[in-house]
């Protein structure tokens, strides 16, 4: 079947290739763009929002966790500019409105979202926007990240690999 979608499989044998995909996906961000983050618990979700964060406000120093906050946002300097960068984590989302109190209006129309456990919210995220990155335990420190996006992210994905 033909499809718009564009895959693309990334090993990252430890915890430096993870910061490493990170820092390069990072750069390709432009305000607009949302990042569903996948996987089971303590894949790596975080870690890799992390790397993230990190690369685009190199002034935060130690990138706190939302842990125990559904989001946390950080301002951000993108290769076309400044923005805001919104970092979900839905795992204590009560229902998938809620998405709507926490600012994804916002987050969407003007910010980059980075959203742990999107199936949260599942139907109310813009599927045409979202790079989702479903993460794997290989072994030990391996993981596998599994990229698909929209047209919108061919090209980015290309240079991610
Ligand atoms: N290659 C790797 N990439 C990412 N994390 C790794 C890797 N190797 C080891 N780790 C470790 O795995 C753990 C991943 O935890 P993290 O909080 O990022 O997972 P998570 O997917 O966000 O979990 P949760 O669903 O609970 O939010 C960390 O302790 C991290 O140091
Ligand atoms: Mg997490």
């Amino acid at each position: 079947m033909p499809t718009s979608k564009s895959d693309s499989a990334i090993d990252l044998p430890d915890l430096a290739a993870t910061d490493a995909l990170g820092r390069r996906l990072a750069k390709a961000l432009r305000r607009g763009d949302v990042v569903a983050l996948k996987g089971g618990l303590g894949v790596g979700k975080t870690t890799l929002a992390r790397a993230i964060v990190a690369e685009l406000s190199p002034d935060l120093g130690d990138v706190p966790s939302p842990t125990f906050t559904l989001v946390q946002t950080y301002p951000v300097e993108l290769s076309d500019g400044p923005a805001e960068l919104w970092h979900f984590d839905l795992y204590r989302l009560d229902r998938p409105d809620q998405v709507y109190e926490l600012g994804i209006e916002d987050a969407l129309a003007e910010g980059v979202s980075l959203i742990e456990w999107p199936e949260l919210a599942a139907g109310l995220l813009p599927e045409e926007q979202i790079l989702t990155i479903e993460l794997q335990i290989m072994s030990g420190q391996a993981r596998r990240a599994q990229l698909s996006g929209g047209a919108a992210w061919r090209e980015r994905l290309a240079g991610l690999s």
